[in-house]
């Protein structure tokens, strides 16, 4: 699976350090200097920064009632609402919308940009080139697509010429997103580039200044926050093949805060959908 990752010869992975305390909110810890043919190797990853996540997207652009009726969706009204969305002009061009795919007890949520050509046309995230890549990704770190994994776009429709979506497109979906999340309830999300990280944490730098970070979503129904960490999408390791290392040193880091989290549960006494330490 490395291989398939382009991380070959065999990266093995050290004994991760537990997580750390992280500085003050605002304090962004400087992404090291690192070679990336020597990832993996590498003693600690820098420590995280948990920054509250602040929702910057313009609720004011939704009619009120469609953002409580959103909020209040089951799984199989947010499908039918999605599949009928007229919200943004990204539906004029769909051949359907692609909510996600996935185990809906997962504690790990994957969110990319938007479907491609060839989810557009199944009609499921992550099937085209980038997605071997993101399931070889996963099999990396022992998870698999459906196990465990749910598997989102920030925004469900495909923009013509698979353009980045506009900012005016991510807000319009963001409701589905928010609401995905709060049936999902995952331990962890992992953002896979900009338009993820824009349509979680707002207006957003580089994806540099994100890596290696820790924020914070709100916990949607008020119990714990959800962790939240950003790393490259796969389209774009499938174009920058050195940056395939600093994206395992990322999911090493993901793997590591999702086995904290599952420990902490146990320790609280807490159910976990799959004790298995993965
Ligand atoms: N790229 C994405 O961001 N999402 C997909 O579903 C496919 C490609």
């Amino acid at each position: 699976m490395l291989h398939e990752m382009g991380l070959s010869p065999l990266w093995r992975l050290r004994p991760q350090p537990s997580p750390r305390v992280s500085p003050p909110a605002g304090e962004v810890a400087a992404e090291p200097d690192r070679d990336p043919q020597t990832v993996g190797e590498a003693a600690a990853p820098a420590p995280p920064t948990v920054v509250p996540v602040v929702p910057v997207v313009p609720l004011q652009a939704m009619a009120g009632n469609r953002l409580e009726e959103i909020a209040g969706m089951g799984w199989a009204q947010l499908r039918t609402s999605v599949a009928d969305c007229r919200s943004c002009g990204l539906c004029q061009g769909r051949r359907q919308a692609v909510l996600g795919v996935g185990d809906p007890g997962a504690d790990w949520l994957f969110i990319g940009e938007g479907p491609g050509a060839e989810e557009d046309a199944r009609g499921e995230p992550f099937v085209g080139p980038a997605g071997k890549l993101l399931d070889a990704m996963l099999a990396a770190i022992d998870l698999r697509r459906g196990d465990d994994v749910y598997i989102a776009n920030a925004v469900k429709c495909r923009p013509p010429n698979n353009r980045t979506p506009e900012a005016a497109e991510i807000a319009a979906c963001a409701p589905y997103l928010r609401r995905q999340i709060a049936l999902l309830q995952p331990r962890l999300i992992v953002l896979l580039g900009r338009a993820a990280a824009h349509a979680l944490l707002g207006e957003v730098g580089s994806l540099a200044s994100l890596r290696g970070r820790s924020f914070d979503y709100p916990a949607p129904a008020g119990g714990d926050s959800i962790p939240v960490i950003v790393s490259y999408h796969p389209a774009y390791l499938l174009r920058t093949l050195p940056d395939k290392a600093r994206a395992w040193e990322d999911l090493c880091r993901a793997r590591s805060l999702m086995r904290a989290a599952k420990a902490a549960a146990l320790a609280c006494g807490a159910t976990t959908n799959d004790p298995t330490p993965r």
